[in-house]
């Protein structure tokens, strides 16, 4: 099939509800609220409180390692003040979408846990980079990383058996998943994750992490551009780290990434840091990330 027959083939089977489900009414309504510069506990509270297995999500990532409390985080109104509003309106959006994406039947039996790994993984490297560049982004680096590679599994809920051949290609050829994917469907992950992204009306800056994070310099808005690089030099060090979906062997040098010029001209602390030492450090942070999607998948 050509690039154009095959695209409008997917575009279809994206707007027929039956293929992709719809997002659950919370997403819509958090995404509502948490777009409101004003957002207050009280506005968010309530939206929380009325999906109890979202709550107990909250509490207990308020209460893991990754935010290093040492007493326990009882109430909910305290996990807001620990995590963040805004971070936790779009760690909500991110647990909604996994809910909505990874249930339970897996035709082909791909491990679906080492791509939420990995996504977890590139949002919370996202979020140490931006804290040690001292930028400020307009939306929560963790959720763009957890979402980026969305696309991945809604390939691979529209033709499961197709997306094992591209993984087999992709390790035979030794190529990128996007190439793999382009080879077999006529399509990647990129497009058909923005094309969902749109249907759900999920924030522009999702949007623009889902379709460019292996092409930050195309996002127009400076803002979104910058959470965009973000998302790609953390991808890159979460694969150099092995977490990874699949095998990926196309080595990236962090430094020759457009995303790396965006960084690095948004703060001047990308020239000064240690980058490699940086990128060990995450080793360290191995557990913790695991630990956090242990959480949010629920198991
Ligand atoms: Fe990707
Ligand atoms: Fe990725």
């Amino acid at each position: 099939m050509s690039i154009e027959r095959s695209h409008k083939y997917y575009r279809e089977q994206i707007n027929s509800l039956t293929r992709i489900p719809s997002l659950p009414l919370i997403a819509t309504e958090l995404m509502q609220v948490t777009n409101d510069d004003r957002l207050s506990v009280n506005q968010l509270l309530p939206i929380i409180e009325k999906d109890p297995p979202l709550a107990m999500k909250v509490l207990k990532i308020a209460n893991s390692a990754y935010y290093g409390m040492h007493r326990k985080v009882e109430s909910l109104r305290h996990a807001l003040v620990i995590i963040g509003m805004k971070e936790l309106g779009d760690l909500s959006i991110g647990f909604s979408v996994m809910n909505t994406l990874s249930d339970s039947d897996d035709p082909a039996g791909l491990h679906w846990d080492k791509l939420w790994e990995h996504s977890a993984g590139v949002g919370h490297i996202a979020q140490l980079l931006q804290e040690s560049l001292g930028i400020q982004t307009g939306s929560s680096p963790y959720a763009l990383g957890l979402l980026h590679d969305v696309g991945k599994i809604i390939l691979y809920r529209l033709e499961p058996e197709k997306y094992v051949q591209i993984i087999e290609y992709a390790l035979e050829n030794l190529t990128s998943a996007e190439e793999a994917e382009n080879h077999i469907l006529g399509i990647d992950h990129m497009t058909i994750g923005s094309w969902v992204a749109e249907k759900w009306q999920l924030p522009e800056s999702i949007l623009n992490a889902i379709k460019y994070h292996h092409s930050p310099e195309l996002v127009q808005e400076p803002a979104n551009q910058v959470s965009t690089a973000l998302v790609q030099i953390a991808d890159i060090v979460a694969n150099l780290q092995s977490i990874s979906f699949g095998r990926n062997f196309q080595r990236s040098i962090p430094r020759e990434e457009t995303g790396w010029v965006i960084l690095r001209n948004a703060s001047q602390k990308l020239a000064e840091m240690d980058f490699e030492r940086f990128v060990m450090s995450i080793e360290d942070e191995v557990i913790v990330i695991k630990e956090l999607v242990k959480l949010l998948s629920g198991h």
